[in-house]
């Protein structure tokens, strides 16, 4: 049976709840699902998203904006269709902060959001994380690897509940038959990432952009790899538009591995910045290899990613230096969205067929 006779038919636009979904990836996934047709709502309590990165669909006419708490039950009236679960602070700097917050949002969140999903009949998506493996021990890690994580270190709110979370989804779908997909999403990156929030990418640009040092936690030898928003944002929605029978865990990401030392050399060269390399500690617990074994996505969806690295990252660059020059990128496509957002309209035909 090909992907394309398994797919549900909706009698009307899909309408689409994404929490989370004025932060990095939530806008994105926004753009791309009012692109292809669906309603859109998306919920947010803005402590790490922002009104700016959605500003542009306030006045779409099948988008609705809604302030609210996934810790607080979730009353919505009207049909759900698909639910995305992204709401959580996502960056060690955020989820450190008020981490008994983070654990809230990853366990009561989820289940509020469940009980939702349960009411409306839809199906719901999970963003879990490639820290559920914790420092890995298996490289690369496959969905099969149980994980590696200090239950009661300082990454532990953000990582056990990310893993309570994709606890519940599964008690859920056995409980109650709740349809459920569990997407691990490994480093992601581009366009709209916050400036001050301590990630790879964004740390090293703005800090070439500005000239400042930039800093290379341990030695620079430890390695991730880096998936570029779009695909990313791609490959969520074939994971959600998959046969009920796909559940997931499904690992997200690139597979391509860089040492963070190479990311800041290339940082260097295409933002012509001449600013120093500085090397301090690594942060405990911090993994040292992150690479997503990427055999489910390609197999059960036909994902993988296609934005190289180097046009990523020029992309992102082009946003920061808008950003900093007090412009308002979120309005700006950049040439390598402009080229994946096509890509991605022409295979998204295949998993929507109410366009
Ligand atoms: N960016 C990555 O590399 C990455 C990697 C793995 C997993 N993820 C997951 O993807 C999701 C989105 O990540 P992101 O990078 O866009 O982060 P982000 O911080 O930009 O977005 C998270 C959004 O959730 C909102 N939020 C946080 N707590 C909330 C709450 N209690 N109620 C309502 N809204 C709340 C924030 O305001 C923000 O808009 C997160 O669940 C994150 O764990 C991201």
């Amino acid at each position: 049976m090909t992907l394309q006779t398994r797919i549900p038919t909706f009698r009307r636009s899909p309408t689409v709840l994404i929490t989370g979904g004025a932060g990095f990836i939530g806008s994105h996934l926004c753009d791309s699902l009012l692109q292809r047709g669906n309603r859109v709502i998306c919920l947010d309590n803005l402590f790490t998203g922002s009104v700016d990165n959605i500003r542009p669909l306030l006045n779409h006419p099948n988008f609705r904006f809604i302030e609210h708490d996934v810790r607080e039950p979730i009353e919505l009236g009207g049909e759900i269709d698909r639910i995305y679960s992204l709401a959580c602070p996502a960056s060690p700097r955020h989820y450190q902060k008020d981490p008994i917050g983070t654990m809230k949002t990853c366990v009561l969140g989820t289940i509020n959001l469940l009980e939702l999903a349960r009411l409306k009949g839809a199906r719901v998506l999970q963003a879990s994380t490639s820290e559920v493996y914790g420092d890995p021990e298996v490289h690369p890690q496959p969905e099969s690897y149980l994980g590696n994580v200090n239950p009661i270190g300082p990454r532990a709110c953000y990582d056990e509940g990310k893993r309570a979370a994709e606890t519940l989804m599964f008690d859920y779908h056995r409980t109650h038959g709740t349809e459920i997909k569990v997407a691990r999403i490994f480093n992601t990156y581009g366009p709209r990432m916050l400036e001050n929030d301590g990630r790879v990418v964004s740390n090293f640009i703005v800090q070439a952009l500005r000239g400042e040092p930039i800093t290379i936690y341990g030695g620079g030898t430890q390695t991730r790899s880096f998936c570029f928003v779009d695909d990313l944002v791609r490959g969520l929605q074939l994971l959600m538009e998959s046969p009920p029978s796909v559940t997931g865990p499904c690992n997200l990401g690139n597979p391509h591995e860089v040492t963070i030392e190479a990311i800041a050399r290339k940082v260097l060269t295409y933002t012509g910045s001449a600013s120093a390399l500085r090397f301090e500690a690594l942060p405990k617990d911090d993994p040292k290899r992150r690479k997503p074994g990427i055999d489910t996505a390609v197999r059960l969806l036909g994902w993988r990613p296609r934005v190289a690295l180097n046009d990523g990252l020029q992309a992102t660059i082009a946003y920061f230096a808008l950003q900093i020059a007090g412009e308002t990128p979120s309005l700006v496509p950049t040439i390598a969205r402009r080229r994946t957002d096509r890509t991605a309209r022409n295979q998204m035909k295949v998993v929507d067929p109410s366009l």
